[in-house]
C-alpha cells in the first residue's frame, strides 16, 4: 500500500525530497509551504496534493510528515501540530539542522521520531543523508532509508550524538570540496594557465576521481598510492601537502564544525 508523506516547509531542501520522492509509485505526497504559490512551481514535475491548511494534511493520517522549514520555525510548527491532535503513529522526521529529537520528543513523546541530516547535493539527487532515530522509531528505520535513498546516499548513526560528526564531515562538506577547487584553480592560474581553464581541470578531474572511487574497489589509500609514481610529480605535490601537515588542518577544520554543530544544538 502506498505511503502517505507529508511535507511541511517546500523550499530548497524540501523540494528536493519531493522531486526525489515524486517520481515513486509507493508514495502519495502532500505538500505544505508558508506560501503556497511556491508550490505552483513542481506542479506538472511531480504528483502530489496540495495542501491549503496542515489540518486538511492531518485528516488524511499521514505515515510520515518531514519537517523542512528553517529551525527557528519548527517550533511553532510542532505546536500546530500539537493542537491539530497528530496522530500518534505518524512518524516525524525532521531535516532542520541542529534540531534533535529531544526537542522534538517535549511536543511529541509517544510518536516516532527521526532526524536526518542531507546535503546541498539532495538538489541533483546526490545527497549524504545520515539518519537517527529514537527508539520508537526502530521498526521504520528500512523504509526511513528508502525514502532517503531517494534523493542519495544514506547512512545510519548509532546515537544522535554523532550528528554533529556527521554534519561536519557531509552536511559542510560540500563547501570543503568547492574551497579546493577554488585553491586549485587559483594555483593552476598561478602556474600560467588562465582561470576559466585550471577551473575546468580542477572540477573535472575532482568529478572524475569521485567517480573512480564510487566504482573501484580500491580505498582511497590504495588510489593514491596507484597514481603515485616514485620521484613524479604527484610525489612531490603529496610531501609539500605532508610537510603543511594537511591531516591536522583537516582534522581541526572538522573540529571546528564539530564543535560549532554542538553550540547550535544548546542554541535551538
Ligand atoms: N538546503 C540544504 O542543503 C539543507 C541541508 C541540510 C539540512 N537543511 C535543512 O532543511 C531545512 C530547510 O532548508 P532550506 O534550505 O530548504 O530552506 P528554505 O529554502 O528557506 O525553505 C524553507 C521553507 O519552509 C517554509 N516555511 C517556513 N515556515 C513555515 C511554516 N510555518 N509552515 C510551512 N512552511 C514554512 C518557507 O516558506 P516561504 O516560501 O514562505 O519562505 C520555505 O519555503 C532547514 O531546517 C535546514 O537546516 C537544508
Amino acid at each position: 500500500m502506498e505511503k502517505k508523506i507529508g511535507i511541511i516547509g517546500v523550499g530548497s531542501m524540501g523540494s528536493a525530497i519531493a522531486l526525489g520522492l515524486g517520481s515513486q509509485t509507493e508514495y502519495k505526497l502532500y505538500l505544505y509551504n508558508r506560501s503556497p504559490e511556491k508550490l505552483n512551481k513542481l506542479r506538472g514535475i511531480i504528483d502530489f496534493i496540495k495542501v491549503e491548511e496542515l489540518a486538511n494534511m492531518l485528516k488524511e493520517n499521514m505515515d510520515y510528515i518531514i519537517l523542512a522549514s528553517k529551525p527557528q520555525h519548527i517550533p511553532d510548527i510542532l505546536n500546530e501540530l500539537k493542537t491539530l491532535k497528530l496522530n500518534e503513529k505518524t512518524v516525524l522526521v525532521s531535516v532542520a539542522a541542529g534540531f534533535t529529537i529531544e526537542s522534538i520528543n517535549e511536543f511529541f513523546s509517544d510518536n516516532p521520531i527521526a532526524r536526518v541530516m542531507p546535503n546541498t547535493p539532495a538538489q541533483i539527487s546526490a545527497a549524504m543523508s545520515a539518519i537517527s532515530v529514537n527508539p520508537k522509531a526502530q521498526s521504520q528505520i528500512t523504509e526511513l532509508e528508502s525514502i532517503f535513498q531517494n534523493i542519495g546516499e544514506t547512512v545510519l548513526l548509532d546515537n544522535e550524538e554523532q550528528m554533529h560528526a556527521s554534519t561536519a564531515i557531509a552536511g559542510s562538506g560540500p563547501a570543503y570540496f568547492f574551497k579546493i577547487i577554488e585553491a586549485l584553480s587559483k594555483a593552476g592560474e598561478k602556474q600560467g594557465l588562465k582561470l576559466e581553464e585550471a577551473e575546468k581541470l580542477a572540477i573535472e578531474t575532482m568529478y572524475g576521481a569521485a567517480l573512480l572511487l564510487k566504482k573501484s574497489q580500491l580505498s582511497p589509500s590504495e588510489l593514491r598510492v596507484q597514481v603515485t609514481s616514485p620521484n613524479g610529480t604527484t610525489q612531490a605535490a603529496l610531501e609539500s601537502f605532508n610537510e603543511s601537515k594537511i591531516d591536522q588542518i583537516v582534522s581541526a577544520a572538522v573540529e571546528a564544525a564539530c564543535a560549532r554543530s554542538k553550540e547550535l544544538a544548546k542554541s535551538q
